[in-house]
């Protein structure tokens, strides 16, 4: 049995704890009551802010986050977040510079560590909280086991204290004290050959690498009628369609037009998104959105890696009522995918995807992915009510 010497000290739902009684844990903190300093590093390191403005700097992270960051339990693959995307994901709106907290060694300045906080607001249940989503947790592998990244944790708490904020959404593969759900990661093969090639997947039984293929061919041209890439005029509707269909879900986020304009217009190599517009009424019906984060294939002779699509926001037409009109848009959104060369499209059984996992080819992962909120408790939810997708 884990003692979580850490995190029992912090305030989270306990494990063995029925939750009678949803919200804080503990009530909000002036400013005055907060600890002004930062928390002590071991000697020889230093706190620094990355700027990931500075292009010197993005590329700093970028680095110690491919070659330290998350990894799946054989070692064979390694996120690879690319300094695009990690200039996305760490500059939404209301962003601070200060929640972006590398610790550097003092004699080089060598980056060996990294947490990030962006704002965000979350709806549990009917309570509307803002909190910060809190991200990109790394310690450089020389540094691993030396009770680091309790100190980050404790230092981006505080720091987002400071701007009196006491709630945070984060997400993580091994399992701490207390979940509010689990979700499961779904594989859609784009690219089976290659796949199976890099030991991501493999044949199954009673198939060839030819029938393989074929099982997972798409159409080279999507169905929905009126499907467009999002643009800037576009906000407006898709903040209203998006909204509406999160009000589905009791664990949502919820979006300004300034936070759909950052998360969902596209970005190239790092964000598409797609809008159905009716060919009658011009209004946007439907809208998806996927996401790029590779995989680097450690140690791989040919194949340095695998190119990966993620499933990101999307509302139907009908908030999802209608299955088969989702399934096809899911489906439309594979099949761009597959145009743009992923080789895989992943999601998790969040929202309504567990209706259309199994129609459309995708294969149960064995990654689980924990839910957790800081300083708020919650009676545990089920993946399909959880609408919350984080990077
Ligand atoms: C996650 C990581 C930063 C932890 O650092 P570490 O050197 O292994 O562990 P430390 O000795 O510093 O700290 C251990 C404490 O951190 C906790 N911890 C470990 N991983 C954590 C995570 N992902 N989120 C929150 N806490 C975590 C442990 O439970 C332990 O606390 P406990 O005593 O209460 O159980 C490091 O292993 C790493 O960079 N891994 C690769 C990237 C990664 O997995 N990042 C997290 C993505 S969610």
């Amino acid at each position: 049995m884990e003692s979580y010497r850490f995190w029992k000290t912090q305030p989270v739902t306990r494990v063995d704890e029925t939750v009678e009684t949803e919200g804080p844990i503990e009530p909000n903190r002036p400013a005055s009551e907060i600890r002004q300093e930062p928390y002590p590093l071991p000697k020889d390191f230093e706190w620094a802010i990355v700027n990931v403005e500075d292009p010197v700097q993005l590329k700093e992270l970028y680095e110690l986050l491919s070659l330290n960051y998350v990894e799946d339990d054989d070692a064979m693959f390694r996120f690879d977040y690319s300094a695009e995307f990690l200039n996305w994901a760490l500059k939404s709106p209301g962003w601070k510079r200060e929640w972006h907290i590398g610790v550097r060694v003092a004699s080089n300045k060598k980056l060996v560590a990294f947490i990030s906080g962006i704002p965000a607001h979350l709806r549990v249940n009917t309570a509307a909280q803002t909190l910060v989503e809190i991200n990109f947790l790394c310690v450089h592998k020389k540094l691993r086991s030396k009770r680091l990244a309790p100190v980050l944790i404790k230092e981006v708490t505080r720091r987002v204290n400071l701007e009196g904020i006491f709630q945070a959404a984060y997400t993580a593969g091994v399992y701490l004290p207390t979940p509010v759900g689990t979700a499961r990661y779904y594989h859609r093969s784009l690219n089976p050959k290659k796949l199976v090639e890099t030991g991501f997947s493999h044949i199954g039984r009673n198939m060839t690498m030819a029938r393989t293929i074929r099982l997972y061919k798409l159409p080279t041209e999507t169905t929905t009628p009126g499907l467009r890439p999002m643009q800037p005029t576009d906000v407006p509707q898709v903040t209203a369609l998006l909204n509406s269909y999160m009000q589905k879900f009791p664990m949502a986020p919820s979006f300004s037009e300034d936070e759909v304009r950052h998360w969902l217009l596209p970005v190239p190599t790092v964000v598409f998104s797609y809008v159905a517009v009716d060919p009658t009424t011009t209004k946007i019906t439907d809208f998806f959105s996927f996401y790029s984060l590779p995989s680097s294939v450690i140690g791989h002779p040919v194949h340095k890696h695998i190119n990966a699509a993620y499933l990101f926001y999307y509302a139907p037409k009908g908030l999802g009522a209608d299955e088969e009109r989702t399934r096809g848009l899911i489906n439309d959104a594979l099949v761009l995918a597959a145009k743009e060369n992923f080789d895989v499209f992943n999601c998790l059984n969040l929202m309504h995807n567990q209706s259309f996992v199994d129609t459309l080819k995708f294969g149960k992962g064995d990654g689980n992915l924990h839910y957790y909120l800081y300083n708020y408790r919650c009676k545990e939810l089920k993946p399909e009510d959880v609408a919350l997708v984080l990077l």
